[in-house]
């Protein structure tokens, strides 16, 4: 009998049974998801944004779908750090994949903060820094787009945990590898990238603009090749384990960002098409893999010929 593929990879010493996870945003706190899928099966879980403070994001409406994807400007709405510990976090330590918790801040301050918080709690595993959100007015992506503000901002969470470090890396950038090499430079353990793509939609009847923000964030099967090409990109120059994320539908999206260099990627869109996306992209890999005669993922990720 063949034996079965193996898809463990490690993200700087943490071990994942498969590489993949969860996009922050489109998983909720992922007790929304249990009916849908075994979340035990998952690679990790990433959950919603969180900052200091409750927040109520951007006034409606903050979604609307484009071809091939949509618009969002959520801003960030969520329960704020204290209601997560207390509310979301006792279902979550009881489930097997690593947690991994997204925050951002309006300051740098904030984000250092957050992470000694989330340094004292156990059953945290990691944290991924948002400082590429499009939808808030301060902080978020002001941060990911100037690489001194990112080396400062990475530094000072750095400072305040030794936790798995993940940044999470804005694709609205000229040159995505100079933010990349700032952010490895002040202390980053993983880079993800990408975060939305900055656009806008308009009703030509009202001649208003579809999202209350104006502008918002672009995800869905419309950014993969952009996230595929800028993965590619870091994955030439970085040293630092790359989680790929942007329009992975399904196994093959999933494997093209693997091949271009990706250790793991995020699936984000996907669950709200189908909530069940991630079950069947861990099954498509395997597979592939199966049918290939791939024994180790390890044998996939960077392979990219040229
Ligand atoms: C509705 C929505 C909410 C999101 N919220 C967050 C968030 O709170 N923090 C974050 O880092 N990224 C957030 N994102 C970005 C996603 O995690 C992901 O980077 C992006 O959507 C690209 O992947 P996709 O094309 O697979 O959706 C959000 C995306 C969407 C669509």
């Amino acid at each position: 009998m063949a034996v079965k593929p193996d898809l463990t990879v490690d993200i700087a010493g943490i071990q994942l049974q498969n590489p993949v996870l969860t996009a922050s945003g489109t998983f909720g706190y992922a007790k929304e998801f249990e009916d849908f899928l075994d979340l035990n099966r998952l690679g990790a879980i990433i959950v919603k944004g969180l900052s200091l403070q409750p927040s109520p994001g951007n006034p409606p409406p903050r979604i609307v779908e484009t071809p091939c994807g949509m618009l969002n400007a959520i801003g960030l709405e969520n329960i704020g750090m204290e209601a997560f510990l207390k509310d979301k976090l006792p279902y979550l330590q009881h489930l097997h994949p690593p947690l991994i918790v997204n925050i951002y801040g309006r300051l740098e301050e904030e984000y250092a903060q957050l992470a000694a918080v989330i340094n004292d709690v156990d059953n945290i595993r990691g944290i991924e820094i948002n400082i590429s959100c499009p939808n808030v007015n301060a902080g978020g992506m002001a941060f990911g787009v100037d690489p001194r503000a990112a080396f400062r901002v990475v530094k000072a969470v750095r400072e305040k945990t030794s936790k798995l470090l993940i940044v999470k890396l804005s694709p609205n950038v000229t040159d995505i590898t100079e933010i990349a090499r700032s952010a490895v430079d002040a202390g980053a353990d993983a880079l993800s990238l990408i975060n939305t793509l900055t656009g806008m939609a308009i009703d030509i009847e009202t001649r208003r603009p579809k999202l209350a923000n104006i502008t918002g964030g672009l995800s869905g099967p419309a950014i993969k090749p952009v996230a595929l090409r800028m993965v590619w990109q870091v994955a030439q120059v970085i040293e630092v384990p790359i989680i790929g994320i942007g329009g992975i539908m399904n196994a093959e999206d999933a494997l093209e960002f693997l091949v271009a260099g990706a250790t793991a990627v995020e699936v984000g869109t996907a669950n709200f098409i189908n909530p069940g996306a991630t079950m069947e992209i861990i099954d498509g890999i395997e597979s592939f893999m199966a049918e290939k005669g791939i024994a180790a993922i390890s044998e996939l990720i960077g392979t990219l010929k040229i």
